[in-house]
């Protein structure tokens, strides 16, 4: 669901290239405010225009850094733009900054976490620098019921999150974009002077209705794929690790880009982590859907028991037909996060078999995530006195 904003419609435009999609009976929208239905990841490749993480491209990875991270052998990370190219550059000497960032609506659950965690990864093996953007204006215009005193907070508690993932200080900067716009300003006007209002409408689907910020915000968005050139004061390769919500974002800009003497910036993107409730997305703006960073144990146990999964109705039918792994959330936590290749394997055959029961998986579940999210809440508390170290202007953040 679009976070309580009425003004973009889908259903009524032709200009809607790239944000519904039909496959045969299936309907699925991913926008960066809307992700709905089942989605079909080859799809999107297709009509968004990526390329495939391939068994090449994953091999080129493990040659710079000596392993392939799980995100990436399982494909979580699934698609990609330019990626090869950014390898190539990085390996004459070219090396990229990373960016990414968090639109601070809410508080953070374990979706948002999986793109910072890799991230992370990514900033440790290729040893480089990342921006991290938080989008407080986009929330503030994209949301009728959320005022600025609220994304402000979210914005504090957000970045305490970031934080505790435990990006290098050194190398990482965070840009908060009502506080810091002096940075992005002059890029953001050279941008938006070069797309027109139709591309507008046509990659984000804004219509006569949309508030007037909303249709200004995109290039703001845009602006730091080209801040590593300016700060390097050569030209700098970037790559952006997210979920492929964020995309139309980077199709605006990379159509600019050269343009503008800058390079396109690359993508890597992710599929998303499904909620607690059934197979949509997990979402911040659905809180029951969630894993939130600051749940304590005991209502983390809580959400976990009373999830939905891909098991039967009852004991006996599960022994005898087996459960489907394949649309349970407990199943996906534990793969991509938790359990090892082979353990996943076993877990994925025994499920099937009926030997396994959904109460053993969520009891794993809940012995793994329960001290995963306590080790974030310890770091969280530490990040309090952090804040300066990260942002751009090393200021803290009043709240
Ligand atoms: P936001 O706050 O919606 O999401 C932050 C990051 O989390 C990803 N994400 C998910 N990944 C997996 N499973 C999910 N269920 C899930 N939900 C969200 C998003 O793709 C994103 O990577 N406009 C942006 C903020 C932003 C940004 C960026 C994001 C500014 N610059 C550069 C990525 C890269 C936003 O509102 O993200």
């Amino acid at each position: 669901m679009f976070d309580g904003n009425k003004s973009i419609s889908f259903d009524n435009t032709d200009q809607n290239i790239h944000n519904q999609i039909s496959v045969g009976n299936s309907n699925f929208t991913v926008t960066p405010w809307e992700v709905e239905g089942n989605i079909d990841y080859n799809k999107l490749i297709e009509k968004f225009g990526t390329h495939a993480i391939n068994d090449e491209i994953i091999k080129k990875i493990e040659k710079i850094t000596g392993e392939v991270h799980p995100f990436l052998k399982n494909r979580y990370f699934f698609s990609h733009r330019d990626l090869d190219w950014v390898l190539d550059e990085y390996q004459k000497g070219n090396k990229f900054y990373l960016y990414t960032g968090r639109g601070p609506s809410g508080l953070v659950h374990l979706g948002h976490l999986m793109p910072w965690l890799f991230t992370k990864y990514l900033q440790d093996k290729f040893n480089v620098k990342l921006i991290f953007q938080i989008t407080d204006d986009e929330k503030f215009l994209f949301n009728d019921n959320k005022d600025l005193e609220a994304i402000n907070k979210f914005t504090f508690e957000n970045v305490l999150d970031i934080i505790a993932i435990g990006f290098d200080p050194v190398k990482t900067t965070i840009i908060i974009n009502t506080k810091h716009i002096n940075y992005l300003y002059p890029l953001s006007i050279e941008i938006a002077k070069r797309i027109t209002f139709s591309t507008a409408k046509a990659v984000f689907g804004f219509s006569n209705s949309s508030n007037i910020g909303m249709i200004g915000f995109p290039p703001i968005q845009s602006s730091p794929c080209f801040l590593p050139t300016i700060i390097e004061k050569k030209l700098t390769p970037v790559l952006i690790p997210a979920a492929i919500d964020q995309d139309p974002y980077w199709r605006i800009t990379r159509d600019v880009a050269e343009k503008m003497g800058y390079y396109k910036p690359a993508q890597i993107h992710s599929k998303f982590i499904p909620g607690l409730i059934n197979n949509e997305k997990m979402s911040s703006s659905k809180p029951e859907t969630a894993i939130f960073t600051i749940d304590e144990p005991e209502k983390i146990e809580k959400k976990v028991k009373d999830t939905f999964t891909g098991g039967q109705p009852t004991v006996a039918l599960q022994r005898k037909l087996g459960g489907n792994a394949d649309i349970c959330p407990v199943f996906w936590y534990l793969k991509y996060l938790f359990d090892s290749e082979g353990e996943s394997i076993e877990r994925y055959a025994n499920c099937k078999g009926g030997e396994l029961l959904c109460g053993e998986c969520k009891g794993d579940l809940i012995k793994k995530v329960k001290p995963f999210m306590s080790n974030i809440q310890i770091k969280r508390e530490k990040a309090k006195d952090m804040i300066k170290e990260y942002t751009i202007d090393g200021q803290d953040l009043d709240v």
